[in-house]
């Protein structure tokens, strides 16, 4: 694997899934693996578990790693091509990744979406150009448009809770008061359409996500339809595909609740945090033996370190 930008990079997931979790029964087997490499970890955007589990993952197979947060930490990064710079950003991203690529042979960048421009966002430019011009692997922390460190995450929370050899698994829409990115669900739905797992998308009206995301999945504005029978609930807020970034509802009745769940086949709570508590998901519900939330942000470090392990086996 060259890069890691989402699961159509990936030749295997059942594999890639398997050395998660043969990573996460034996950490330190591929020790060497990483010796005398250099991981560079950026940050255009706030973390907690990309950050910490991704530097985790390295290390447990040997490398050194270099975390940088643009914003406070960098000069201010011109992402535009053929600008005059006299206003305040310092440093294009040619040159930024290019720099980076000198001290690191992985790296990982994290960059959400602008929500100035649909089709900007959707092009990945952030992204492309630091493979383009850092000349190294690069593993996406999520972009503008997916954040498949957490969908591999999810698949192998779900592959070690499922009761039932193909579960049929629910990605919900739910309320929250700021606009958020696609990427978490646009990710999910992608893995998920790649998973022997039966999908359905649940939203209101107005929030259909970009059909190539959704795939095969069977999409209903009926929530409560969509948790009958549901091995896995996949909490998540979004806004909107179309018109783009828009938050057109925030009605509480989508929030995931005890009596929500009641409908499910004694299902599992998944979300990829942080939550916003009583607005996404009761109390009860995150707090309860069904919720997969931990177990979900513990994974992070073994997709991180599967995805990690293969680029480094190709360098
Ligand atoms: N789920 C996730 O990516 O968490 P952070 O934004 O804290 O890294």
């Amino acid at each position: 694997m060259k890069q890691f930008t989402s699961v159509h990079d990936v030749k295997d997931i059942d594999k890639l899934v398997a050395d998660a979790l043969a990573a996460k029964a034996n950490p330190f087997a591929n020790k060497k693996l990483g010796e005398n490499k250099t991981m560079g970890i950026i940050f255009l955007n706030p973390s907690l578990r990309t950050r910490l589990s991704t530097q985790k993952a390295a290390r447990n197979l040997g490398m050194e790693t270099m975390v940088m947060n643009f914003g406070g930490e960098g000069w201010n990064l011109e992402t535009e091509d053929g600008v005059v710079m006299n206003g305040n950003n310092q440093e294009h991203i040619k040159e930024a990744a290019a720099v980076i690529g000198q001290y690191c042979d992985v790296i990982g960048i994290r960059s959400f979406p602008s929500f100035e421009d649909r089709e900007k966002d959707y092009q990945e430019k952030i992204l492309k150009d630091f493979i383009k011009y850092s000349g190294r692997p690069v593993v996406s922390l999520e972009s503008a448009t997916r954040h498949p460190l957490q969908s591999l995450a999810d698949l192998v929370t779900i592959t070690e809770l499922k009761k039932v050899e193909r579960p049929k698994v629910v990605l919900t829409w739910a309320p929250h008061p700021r606009r958020l990115p696609q990427a978490v669900s646009n990710s999910f739905a992608e893995w998920m359409n790649k998973a022997d797992v039966d999908l359905v998308i649940t939203h209101p009206e107005g929030y259909d996500l970009s059909p190539e995301f959704v795939g095969n999945a069977q999409v209903t504005n009926n929530q409560d339809e969509a948790f009958e029978g549901a091995d896995f609930v996949y909490a998540k807020n979004w806004s909107t595909y179309e018109p783009y970034g828009q938050i057109l509802s925030q009605d509480p009745s989508w929030t995931i609740t005890e009596e929500k769940m009641a409908l499910t086949n004694q299902g599992k709570f998944m979300h990829c945090l942080p939550v916003r508590r009583n607005v996404i998901v009761s109390d009860g519900v995150l707090d309860s033996d069904s919720s997969a939330a931990i177990q979900q942000a513990g994974n992070r470090e073994w997709a991180a370190h599967a995805v990690i392990q293969e680029i480094l086996r190709g360098l």
